[in-house]
């Protein structure tokens, strides 16, 4: 690894301060883990006597557990923080001094998901521990768009990690409320991408041109050029209001059905972050299909969580990895 492209952040707070060098240096790390996690014993000593504490204050399944799975497998020791039932948010502590306590145990990664936009950057500034954003509010979703980004890379490399460079992808969905979206959008462009993102107006609006992404309001024209395909279920839990007229209308129009595939090219990559909404952003068995690669984007999200733990922690990029 060159001084160039080693890893120089304390945390990881979203993919826009990352530059392509770095996303290609977790990418190279998590391919890495993926060979260990093949082995008939799937764990490395790279975190032995570190601390990670998962705070997810909002929902989540692939995520949390795959951050707990990511530390254990690299020996850390890990303790996790869910909803805010049965901790002390429920009797009014602030994500501030819960996060100063959890420092306090000397725990030396916090890995957060939040409702706040901003709210990991608010505890990065403020703690010595790492800061992994898992998701805040509308915002990024860094470790999803590095997996998704992955997953494409391994998918069209045949044996390697292809680089993306004029690859034609097309994001359809709730874009406005969608952290993966914003997420996936820095990380592709960053990568050499063509980003087209589709979906009504009220949830795809002309301020993402801004972040170097082309809009489409017909999802019937793009896909015949789209070579992957990732649909975005309409977040209703965040919307507040209604965007669209139902979910019924919001199928007929943006959601990839049968009759829609027919229109996309026979090798086009079907991706979905999860939770998927069956039947409404796409059809369920496209969902279970050839095309899709799902639950290989699940699969990755463990490595290249692992990735992201172990550079933090200092690692030196794939060689660095201890057996
Ligand atoms: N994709 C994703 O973030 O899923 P979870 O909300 O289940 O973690």
């Amino acid at each position: 690894m060159s001084a160039e492209t080693a890893w120089k952040h304390k945390d990881l707070v979203g993919i826009q301060p990352l530059t392509r060098a770095e996303i290609e240096l977790i990418h190279d790390t998590a391919r890495a883990f993926k060979e260990v996690l093949a082995r008939p014993i799937k764990k490395t000593p790279s975190l032995r006597g570190k601390t990670v504490a998962n705070l997810f204050v909002e929902p989540s399944t692939r995520t949390r557990l795959s951050f707990e799975l990511a530390a254990q497998r690299l020996s850390a020791d890990v303790v996790s923080m869910v909803g805010t039932d049965s901790s002390s948010f429920k009797k009014g502590e602030t994500l501030k001094d819960t996060a100063l306590n959890l420092q306090a145990l000397n725990i030396d990664f916090i890995v957060l998901r939040h409702s706040a936009a901003g709210a990991a950057q608010f505890l990065a500034e403020r703690l010595h521990a790492h800061v992994v954003n898992a998701g805040d509010g509308s915002h990024e979703h860094p470790t999803q768009a590095l997996l998704d980004t992955y997953t494409m890379r391994e998918k069209l490399g045949g044996g390697g990690l292809a680089k993306l460079d004029g690859l034609r992808v097309v994001i359809c969905g709730d874009i406005l409320y969608s952290r993966v979206a914003r997420s996936n959008i820095w990380a592709l462009t960053k990568l050499g991408a063509r980003v087209t993102l589709v979906g009504p107006a009220t949830l795809v609006p002309e301020t993402f041109r801004e972040l170097g992404a082309e809009i489409s309001h017909d999802f019937d024209s793009v896909l015949p050029d789209a070579q992957v395909l990732m649909l975005q279920r309409p977040q209703l839990e965040r919307q507040g209001k209604t965007l669209f007229p139902s979910l019924g209308e919001y199928t007929s129009l943006f959601g990839l059905t049968k009759e829609r595939f027919k229109r996309c090219r026979p090798d086009v990559i079907l991706m979905n972050p999860g939770p998927i909404t069956r039947g409404v952003e796409m059809d369920s068995e496209l969902a279970d299909g050839p095309n899709s690669v799902i639950l290989a984007q699940v699969t990755n999200g463990l490595a290249v969580r692992m990735a992201v733990l172990y550079l933090l922690n200092g690692g030196r990029g794939p060689e660095g990895i201890q057996p």
